[in-house]
């Protein structure tokens, strides 16, 4: 078999910066890398509600933002199947039977739900913990599953789920026989890219700490975002040495500066380490650097907005690469199902004249 990949997203929010470089990046690769015969995006809607049931139109309002989000970023609905996993059944299907092979201590011990949990506070006794919540990496192994995934490219924060998946198809395989894909996690190559911080300094750029840049964000906005962000409060005036580690700024920079940018946008210097060298030994100024950093991702975002506000004035393309995607993972999901049916012995309709047959022969033995 070739390779296939399947990945997703909550629709939760619109996308971010934090969004582009852990992951948005990578597919951008993995849909130039030729070596893909199919690339799945989904759309986790159903996930979504597991920790936003009371809320359902937030999750319906960015099923259209986060399709945005990935057209405006350039990934290609030609090359990549955009699809909404609440318009595929087998992977509820799919979910109800590998409840069976999951135990109750093996998910309490994922520790991306425990960390989930508590941000959410289902881990206090008057809230309680929604069954559909705790359970969701099963159903995340049916999404990978369904898809014959055999590469599911995720963040780091995704390896309990993957982990929970291989032991699903481990199991599920030995008892039904070989009847799924064993998926390998694709973690981002570039390290430093994992790694960008919020606005103001945390470790996480987050919708959930408000320290984030979208990837629609307005001029204006993105220009008072960058000029309010977090730097080194020791360093208060120009002349004073600064710090490069903590420093939102430079972290940016780490990310997103490439030498050709001091050529366009900043002369004085020939690349970023000298930059950080002049900031640590004092004499560059906070709001010096913040416009360098201002000019890069206003180039970047800029092309973003472009890009999305072309599809904004044709949702009705939109709406047909989400429906015509979405045809095609029901089909690819529905045959996994059958499959699956088929090593469960629960194709019961598959073909009358056989079925008879073996009820005949059951009978006839009593
Ligand atoms: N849990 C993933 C996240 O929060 C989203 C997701 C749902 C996913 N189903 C998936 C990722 C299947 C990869 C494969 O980001």
């Amino acid at each position: 078999m070739g390779k296939i990949a399947l990945t997703g997203d909550r629709p939760t929010g619109k996308l971010h910066l934090g969004h582009f470089v852990g992951s948005l990046n990578n597919r951008l690769n993995l849909q130039a890398d030729k070596s893909f015969d199919e690339i799945y995006i989904m759309l986790a809607d159903g996930q979504g509600l597991t920790d936003n049931f009371d809320n359902p139109a937030k999750i319906r309002n960015n099923i259209i933002q986060v399709t945005l989000d990935y057209l405006a970023v350039g990934l290609d609905p030609n090359r990549v199947t955009i699809c909404i996993q609440s318009a595929l059944p087998a992977l509820t299907e799919l979910t109800f039977y590998y409840m069976n092979v999951v135990t109750v201590p093996r998910l309490e011990r994922n520790p991306t739900v425990k960390a989930e949990m508590v941000l959410r506070g289902f881990d206090k006794e008057d809230e309680g913990l929604p069954v559909g919540f705790f359970t969701y990496p099963i159903s995340q192994a049916a999404d990978i599953t369904a898809f014959d995934a055999n590469i599911v490219p995720v963040g780091e924060d995704q390896k309990p789920m993957l982990e929970q998946c291989r032991e699903i198809v481990h199991k599920f395989n030995s008892i039904y026989g070989e009847t799924l894909v064993m998926p390998e996690i694709m973690l981002p190559k570039n390290e430093k890219a994992n790694r960008l911080k919020g606005l103001d300094g945390k470790e996480k750029m987050s919708k959930s700490l408000g320290n984030c840049i979208y990837l629609s964000e307005p001029s204006e906005e993105l220009k008072k975002k960058v000029m309010a962000m977090y730097t080194d409060e020791t360093h208060i005036n120009v002349t004073d040495p600064g710090k490069i580690e903590g420093n939102a700024v430079f972290n940016f920079l780490d990310v997103f500066c490439e030498d050709r940018h001091f050529v366009d946008y900043l002369k004085d210097y020939k690349n970023l380490d000298e930059m950080k060298e002049h900031y640590k030994r004092g004499g560059l100024g906070d709001v010096k650097c913040k416009k360098f950093l201002l000019a890069i991702l206003e180039e970047k975002i800029s092309k973003f907005r472009t890009e999305r506000e072309k599809w904004q004035n044709n949702l009705s393309d939109v709406y047909d690469i989400l429906d015509a995607g979405t045809k095609k993972a029901i089909k690819k999901t529905d045959a996994t199902f059958e499959r699956v049916k088929k090593a469960m012995k629960m194709d019961y309709f598959a073909d009358k004249d056989k079925i008879v047959n073996e009820w005949k022969e059951i009978i006839s033995k009593g």
